[in-house]
């Protein structure tokens, strides 16, 4: 799959951008703050209507504008055309020129891995930011699954709105609560059933970029240890107390180990770095191997900060990308490109929201 066209208004420093591109690999080059970034970015929201940076709709607007419009033209399966418009007070998505009605219709469209300096929150964060990660990897993957979790979620929001008033309606509460479980389980069922398929990608991954001193391992932790019923009845007394859910999915967590000791925990920075990218490139291998083809890679400055040894982990990934014609973006200054890489790329200067092919 490969992005074929990109065309941004008003999005961040960019007034106006159309780029054709082909697949293999684009080498963005060019100083601090020209908008190098800003490009994956867009790439990266149009995959998955995120902003891997974890900001809203508004930053992304031009200053002084009124709204961004970001589209492209995606040739995988087929050929897919995508415009979205974002401003505070309308919001369009639409594919094939049509609107977008049902998410999970639109977001196997294009798909795309970023690695950034951001990916360290999935070591060093809260469970918040790993349960994301298998979210995205699940929406991915698995059709149903962003449905399932759509409602999953409105019922813990109507659960804890009631769990707010001080007279409680139990009838209500009682019918949320057995949507929170059949949904919730689910969820678990899923989540349970990937990391088996999933870690020992992360775990050959980070064997292949670490110096294979330490031995990783990924262990999915959920909330619910049992009976999801049982348990939501006993924790009852603490809902009272704190007027909000609290077992259930949404605070389910991803125990990353290395030499069974907590990444987070006892991890040396480079040691979460590399763990961090490790659950990246598997996130990728993992996507080609559901769909037989590569997802976008999108890869943010990360390969200037790497040593040569984890710089080469990266090669198969991207030996990959070619065979399957994938496609890749990175971005790099003058001074850190990774030279390595070859000559089979296509150089590509960003200067002031401008991009020219070199
Ligand atoms: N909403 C916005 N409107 C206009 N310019 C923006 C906006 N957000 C960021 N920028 C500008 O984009 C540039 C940073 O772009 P970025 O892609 O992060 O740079 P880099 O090339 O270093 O990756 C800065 O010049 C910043 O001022
Ligand atoms: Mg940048």
């Amino acid at each position: 799959m490969h992005l074929a066209h990109l065309r941004l208004r008003d999005f961040r420093n960019y007034a106006r951008l159309d780029a054709d591109f082909a697949p293999g690999f684009h080498l963005l080059l060019g100083d601090n703050a020209q908008g190098k970034t800003n490009i994956l970015e867009a790439v990266y929201l149009m995959a998955t209507l995120r902003s891997f940076r974890g900001v809203g709709g508004a930053q992304m607007i031009r200053h002084g504008q009124r709204g961004y419009f970001t589209g492209g033209a995606v040739i995988g399966a087929g050929e897919h055309e995508i415009k979205m418009f974002w401003s505070a007070r309308e919001r369009n998505l639409s594919l094939d020129a049509r609107p977008v009605k049902k998410l999970a219709d639109y977001l196997g469209v294009l798909r795309a891995v970023v690695f950034c300096t951001e990916d360290l929150q999935l070591v060093k964060g809260a469970a918040r930011s790993r349960r994301r990660f298998l979210d995205l990897l699940l929406a991915q993957t698995y059709p149903p699954y962003l449905p399932l979790l759509q409602r999953y979620l409105r019922a813990v929001r109507a659960r804890n709105a009631l769990l707010k008033h001080r007279s409680m309606d139990e009838a209500a509460l009682e019918s949320f609560s057995a949507e929170l479980v059949k949904t919730g389980n689910e969820i678990i069922r899923v989540r349970r059933e990937l990391v088996p398929g999933f870690s020992p990608l992360v775990r050959m991954a980070y064997r292949r970029i670490s110096n294979g001193a330490e031995e990783l391992r990924m262990e999915y932790r959920p909330s619910v240890k049992n009976d999801f019923a049982v348990e939501l009845a006993q924790s009852r007394a603490r809902e009272r107390t704190f007027r909000a859910t609290l077992i259930g999915p949404h605070r389910d967590d991803l125990q990353l180990l290395l030499n069974e000791k907590s990444a987070a925990q006892f991890g040396s920075e480079g040691q979460k770095r590399t763990l961090a990218i490790a659950l990246k490139m598997a996130q990728a291998e993992f996507l080609a191997g559901v769909h037989g083809s590569s997802p976008v890679l999108l890869i943010d400055d990360v390969m200037g900060e790497l040593d040569l040894k984890r710089r080469s982990g990266f090669l198969p990934l991207l030996e990959q990308a070619r065979k399957t014609s994938g496609q890749v973006f990175m971005t790099a200054t003058e001074e850190n490109w990774p030279r390595e890489l070859g000559k089979d790329l296509r150089r590509w200067r960003v200067h002031a929201g401008t991009l020219q092919l070199e």
